[in-house]
């Protein structure tokens, strides 16, 4: 087993990866101080494949469970959905001390915990997060969220959880698209902070798509590391954080324009590499290290290509991003494998002229 220590003062917790570990979640618990009760929040498909797993670890250690399922979909992560858990935790609280383990992917990780940060007026956390994307990002740094009309996780709040514990096992059941969008993230964690993590994944990206224990353990280590780095500088996403959005600016756009049929981990691919490209145009990144990017995204098995779509509708959208400042676009630059910086100072024609040579060229 490995172990991350998120240093955040007294908010400060562990990520424990490493493979197994779900059945050893009360004794964990019980380490850390906790007893008596607890609350587990899952979807039915991670219920059906885990849950009994869990319960058992629980209940020997002497914890009495509540388990409450929620559908699932993006569009659980509602004031309705959070409403309705609420309802049903009032009759099992007696103490404020009674965790939520929120036990699935980002969409259970956010929700459970926007519930928990805000059911009593909080209570405490524990992520136990089950694809590879939550394991990587959503369950590290405490942005909890739920959608609202077209706000997406626009209604939250900063809540760090008491422990991560990051099963590897239980990325065995994933299909593989949900495999791939996590890849993204590991390997926009390369190109943002450590290109020696860069050049693992591309020398162990077939270990790693084949789940070889040690390959994923790894994976989700350096990466759990690196979030952990970046969240300790910057909590509140004040500054230094905004780096985690590289290649988000046009993978947003991707994503609304294609009405959310692209995949996150799919349009931040493309948003990565639009990002390389315009920096490649700015004289900032070789040649060589675009090429290396696009190779190892389409050895992961992401698009290094604009899908279908009306260009026009791109750029539009794009235009219509929150971090539009006069014609300028806010953008995650690489300088190299492992540094990034972070602009304002992109012309919106410049990223139009790299999109429609892109383009053209595929
Ligand atoms: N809080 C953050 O910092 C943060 C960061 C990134 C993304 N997010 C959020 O994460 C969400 C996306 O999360 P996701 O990609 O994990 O998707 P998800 O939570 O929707 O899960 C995808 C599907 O996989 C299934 N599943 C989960 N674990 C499984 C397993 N081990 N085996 C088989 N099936 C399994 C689930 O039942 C679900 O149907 C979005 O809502 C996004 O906003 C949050």
């Amino acid at each position: 087993m490995k172990k991350v220590r998120v240093r955040l003062g007294s908010n400060s917790y562990d990520i424990l990866i490493g493979p197994g570990l779900l059945m050893r979640t009360g004794v964990k618990l019980k380490e850390i101080g906790f007893s008596d009760k607890l609350v587990i929040i899952t979807d039915p498909t991670v219920k059906n494949l885990y849950g009994n797993t869990l319960k058992q670890s629980l209940t020997s250690s002497g914890f009495e469970v509540l388990l409450l399922e929620v559908p699932e979909g993006e569009e659980q992560k509602s004031l309705e959905t959070a409403g309705r858990l609420y309802h049903e935790l009032t009759d099992f609280y007696t103490e404020r001390t009674t965790p939520i383990i929120a036990l699935g992917g980002g969409v259970i990780g956010d929700l459970s915990g926007f519930v928990a940060a805000t059911y009593l007026r909080g209570v405490p956390l524990i992520q136990i997060p089950t694809t590879l994307l939550a394991q990587l990002d959503s369950s590290i740094g405490g942005k909890v969220a739920v959608n609202h009309g077209l706000l997406k996780n626009k209604i939250g709040a900063f809540y760090q959880p008491r422990l991560v514990i990051s099963d590897i096992t239980i990325l065995e059941t994933l299909p593989a698209g949900d495999l791939s969008d996590g890849l993204a993230e590991a390997i926009k964690y390369g190109v943002i902070w450590d290109g020696e993590f860069f050049t693992y994944i591309e020398e162990n990206l077939d270990q790693i798509k084949s789940l070889d224990a040690r390959a994923v353990e790894t994976i989700v280590f350096r990466s759990a590391k690196i979030k952990a780095e970046v969240v300790e500088k910057d909590e509140r996403d004040f500054g230094q954080r905004n780096i985690l959005n590289y290649g988000h600016t046009i993978g947003h756009a991707i994503e609304s324009v294609s009405d959310f049929k692209v995949q996150h981990g799919e349009a931040v691919a493309i948003g990565m590499l639009a990002a390389a490209r315009i920096s490649n145009k700015l004289d900032i990144l070789d040649e060589n290290e675009v090429n290396r990017l696009k190779k190892v995204i389409a050895r992961a098995g992401l698009p290094t290509q604009i899908p279908t779509l009306q260009l026009e509708r791109l750029i539009q959208a794009m235009k219509h991003d929150k971090k539009i400042l006069q014609g300028k676009i806010r953008f995650v630059l690489p300088k190299s494998m492992g540094e990034v910086f972070i602009t304002d100072e992109v012309n919106s024609s410049l990223v139009e002229q790299v999109l429609v040579e892109w383009n053209e060229q595929t």
